[in-house]
């Protein structure tokens, strides 16, 4: 074929398939059989193989994913991408309209549209061709996705003037495909995504296109950052614009003329959001004239023109089938609701932690119970009460067994605490759990060597100690399960590796009481040896700004005891390393840290630590603690029983974390 000829084609074909793309993703309303698309695309390819100066960016065959990135370069957004303030209710919302009463007078309209529960990106578009696609980040600088946002079929391309602009919107992943996504990875026995936000977010955050570009992602468009060229005067008509252009805009939006009308609007969505193929947090309410959006302006953090409302979490009934008991690694034992699946919050939920005995006394939760289920935060499975008048006699008050049900040795509480623990150093459970703990990430970080891997090396009998992974062959490895020749070798690999990894790493793997990853790395570049750390005095030991008594007891007991003598010379003797190759000296400031420059309020019982403790614990790490939740806090850790705190974080949106999830940032 000639080449004009097969330019003339590209073009038919470029403008055929992104007409059908079109009607297909965004108007939900295909003109041609699938087959006959790919007939089409088909054609394309192969004249863009045959001629490859004619395969441009706004191909309709740039979609399936290019090359894997190393990493995602940073953007620097021209107008910031802002946040919202937020209503709960209708006093919030009313209060808002007096508001805007109060700096435009009477005459203005209100535009109502879905909170799309997904994640904000930012699309540019110059002469009318997409060339960027950004994540909010902080909101003045994110994250180049372009790569990963061209794989989303509903994003056009090329739109249909050449307007150079940026467009806002989010992008979320619908139910069913997160459904169908979380199936297979269930299937492959990986973790699935808590939500479809999470799914989104995951989805678009991958450096191979190809990943983002299989998991059916859609975007709505609701805003156009730059408006010079446009020439609309409202935000009503700057949707309607979109639409024009080629932009999926979301179609239940509704003009309101009264608070009444958008108070309506919002409870008429509590009952329908359930039936959207996508899900939804809320409903945000806007100005829609731009001249009065700009009469009303900004606070520091979002605009005075709009908000969003926050639909209350979800609470849900179901049964309570079963209470199952877990070893950790330190022997203490907690029990877990086993529920009937229930959908909360967009997930399925089987099971949700009860802590502890008492708590499951207090709250006379029995086994057979209905409960009610809600997720702290969104994100926690939580059982908030049982339905005593839906008994029928047959639910029964669960008791704490007196032995460990892993090894049957006697379970005893220790000093205040109300978890009881297994103290039996050779628990099966406490032993697998240590395995777990010595390759995770933040200890010896061995590729490969997952949950999965370690509970058939031990159920095996191949590894009963950390020593154990140090001697395991190849031939020992390749009669598991799902493990061919390249994994063995790459696990063994790993397992090398690891043998060179600094201090610290295997300081905290050791998993010796009160010692998380950031104690070890202070205690290492101390003391820099093992030879040293371990003949350290509990004096020494406190002597170090960041290491309390308990933890410098802890750490005296551990390195007396023969088992563990033992295994730090078994682990000399396989050549793992034992002295610290960081820098010199830690300061606590310059530890990556969640808690710094946060504000953090503590409620509600902490069972493992005290809330001095814990307050101890957050200052050293750079945050602050304060007594009561507002719009300034950006964190609540809520033990057992959190009451008016809890309830004020979730109204007002804050992260809440529980204690284990608080425990784990800490380690
Ligand atoms: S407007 C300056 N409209 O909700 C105003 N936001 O804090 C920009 N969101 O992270 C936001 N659906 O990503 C707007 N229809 C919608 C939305 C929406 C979801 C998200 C947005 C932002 C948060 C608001």
């Amino acid at each position: 074929m000639e080449r004009s000829v097969a330019e003339k084609r590209v073009t038919e074909l470029h403008n055929l398939l992104n007409q059908y793309n079109y009607e297909y993703h965004v108007l939900d309303k295909p003109s041609v059989p699938d087959s006959e698309y790919d007939q089409l695309l088909k054609e394309l390819v192969q004249l863009e193989g045959a001629f490859p100066d004619l395969r441009t960016p706004d191909s309709p065959t740039q979609r399936v994913g290019g090359e894997v990135l190393e990493a995602f370069e940073k953007v620097q957004h021209r107008t910031p991408m802002l946040s919202l303030g937020n209503a709960f209710n209708e006093d919030d919302l009313k209060d808002f309209d007096r508001k805007v009463k109060q700096a435009i007078g009477e005459n203005y309209q209100y535009v109502c549209e879905l909170k799309i529960d997904g994640l904000a990106v930012s699309l540019r578009y110059e002469d009318g061709l997409f060339v960027q696609g950004a994540t909010r980040g902080d909101g003045t600088t994110g994250e180049d996705i372009t790569a990963n946002i061209r794989t989303v079929k509903s994003v056009p391309l090329k739109i249909k003037e050449p307007l150079t602009f940026e467009v806002r919107g989010e992008a979320y992943m619908p139910k069913r495909s997160f459904q169908a996504l979380n199936e297979v990875k269930d299937a492959n026995g990986e973790e699935p995504f808590a939500n479809p936000r999470n799914a989104a977010a995951g989805s678009l955050r991958q450096l191979d296109p190809k990943i983002a570009a299989s998991r059916n992602l859609d975007v709505f468009l609701y805003s156009i950052a730059d408006l010079g060229t446009t020439g609309v005067e409202s935000h009503s008509e700057g949707l309607n614009l979109l639409d024009k252009l080629g932009f999926k805009t979301n179609p239940e939006r509704q003009v309101c003329s009264t608070i009444d009308d958008v108070v309506n609007y919002v409870n008429g969505w509590v009952e329908k959001r359930a039936d959207l193929p996508y899900e939804i947090d809320g409903i945000v309410i806007k100005v829609d004239s731009f001249h009065q959006q700009e009469e009303l302006g900004f606070t520091a953090k979002s605009p005075r023109w709009a908000i969003a409302y926050k639909f209350p979490a979800e609470e849900v009934v179901t049964k309570l089938i079963g209470i199952e008991l877990n070893v950790g690694r330190t022997g203490a034992v907690t029990p877990t609701a086993e529920l009937e699946p229930v959908k909360v919050a967009g997930t399925t939920v089987k099971r949700a932690s009860l802590h502890n005995e008492d708590l499951i006394r207090e709250k006379d939760i029995r086994i057979g119970d209905y409960v009610v289920i809600k997720k702290a935060g969104d994100i926690i499975p939580e059982v908030v009460r049982s339905l005593a008048d839906k008994r029928t006699g047959d639910e029964t008050v669960f008791e704490m067994p007196k032995e460990c049900p892993e090894c049957g040795s006697e379970l005893v509480s220790i000093d205040d605490e109300v978890a009881v623990r297994c103290i039996n150093p050779k628990c099966p459970a406490q032993i697998r759990e240590g395995l777990i703990h010595f390759v995770s990430r933040d200890a010896m970080n061995i590729d490969g060597l997952g949950e999965k891997v370690i509970t058939q090396l031990f159920k095996e009998k191949l590894i009963e100690d950390v020593a154990d992974l140090y001697r395991l062959q190849f031939d020992d490895l390749i009669k598991l399960e799902r493990m061919g020749e390249k994994s063995v070798q790459n696990l063994l690999d790993a397992i090398e590796k690891s043998k060179s990894n600094s201090l610290e790493k295997l300081l905290f793997g050791l998993g010796i009481r009160h010692v998380g990853a950031k104690a070890a790395k202070i205690l290492a570049a101390e003391f820099r040896t093992m030879d040293v750390l371990k003949e350290a005095s509990v004096e020494q030991l406190c002597n170090i700004h960041e290491i309390g008594q308990k933890m410098a007891d802890s750490i005296a007991t551990y390195f007396q005891l023969d088992e563990a003598q033992e295994l730090i010379e078994e682990l000399k003797t396989l050549g793992v390393n034992m002295e610290y190759k960081g820098p010199q000296k830690v300061a606590v400031e310059d530890i990556d840290s969640y808690f710094s420059g946060k504000t953090v309020v503590l409620t509600g019982r902490l069972t493992q630590l005290t809330r001095d403790e814990a307050k101890e614990h957050i200052e050293r790490f750079g945050g602050k603690v304060t007594g009561s939740v507002s719009k300034k806090t950006d964190l609540v850790v809520a033990g057992e029983e959190a009451g008016s705190k809890l309830t004020k974080a979730e109204q007002l949106g804050i992260e809440v974390w529980n204690e284990e999830r608080f425990l784990e940032e800490l380690k």
